[in-house]
């Protein structure tokens, strides 16, 4: 099903998105394949690599026929360099290749961070999932630093936020202390569930839902991102 969007996006370049996160139930995989539906809405080629071995993202791909079931691959990243020579050996059949991680390998995770032009870390609203946070944060600087560059850019992402709780809608005021830039909130909601038990991303499925306008958002945050 196409899915309406109702702004244009201007990716002009090639651009590497890695979600990093110490916790697994985050919203990590759910993020990475939402942002693709977005992206592929507006015509961007997109690659998905799923580099956890539990490999979340093919399993919602294989449910269905969506876009999904035609953008991931799943990588096996279980030696140093070997997420980067994927990278590399794809990036130039798309127009934003985004790569999910696991939360328990942390070499998995640096791996995708010193290829990324743009890290997503996303936290619950829990104080437990700030904790976590604090370490996936440290694992994206170190790469920086690694790199000797303003690369990957890092960004905080509130996930599964119940924004009828005070926790939840003070979630982007928390993380903002936390001193890195704060994108735009995706919600708890029903319908990101459904969409995975039918193999298709929000944008696909829902194209209507407060959901998918969540996602959008976020799509359009990363883009102005990776396109400065
Ligand atoms: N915004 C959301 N609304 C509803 N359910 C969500 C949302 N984000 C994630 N989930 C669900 O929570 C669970 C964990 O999400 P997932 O993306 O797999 O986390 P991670 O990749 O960080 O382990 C999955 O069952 C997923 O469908
Ligand atoms: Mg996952």
């Amino acid at each position: 099903m196409a899915c309406p969007t109702a702004f244009s996006f201007i990716v002009l370049s090639m651009a590497i998105i890695a979600v990093l996160g110490r916790k697994g139930g985050i919203g990590k995989s759910t993020i990475i394949g939402n942002l693709a539906g977005e992206f592929a809405a507006i015509d961007r080629s997109v690659i998905v690599l799923d580099a956890d071995p539990q490999h979340s993202l093919a399993a919602w791909a294989s449910q269905g026929e969506g876009m999904l079931s035609r953008s991931v691959e799943k990588v096996k990243a279980d030696s140093t360099g070997a997420l980067e020579a994927k990278v590399r050996k794809v990036q130039k059949a798309a127009d934003l290749v985004l790569i999910d991680t696991p939360p328990g390998i942390p070499e998995i995770a640096y791996q995708a961070a010193l290829v990324a032009d743009l890290v997503l870390l996303p936290c619950g609203p829990s104080p437990l999932d700030l904790f976590s946070l604090k370490d996936a944060l440290a694992q994206a600087l170190k790469a920086r630093a690694e790199r000797r560059s303003k690369k990957p850019r890092i960004r905080f992402v509130p996930s599964r936020v119940l924004m009828s709780t005070n926790l939840g809608r003070n979630l982007s005021s928390t993380l903002e202390e936390m001193g890195k830039k704060v994108l735009p909130p995706i919600g708890l909601r029903i319908v990101v569930a459904e969409a995975v038990a039918n193999g298709l991303t929000v944008c696909e499925y829902a194209p209507n839902s407060v959901s998918h306008a969540e996602f959008e958002a976020l799509a359009k945050a990363v883009d102005k991102i990776v396109t400065r």
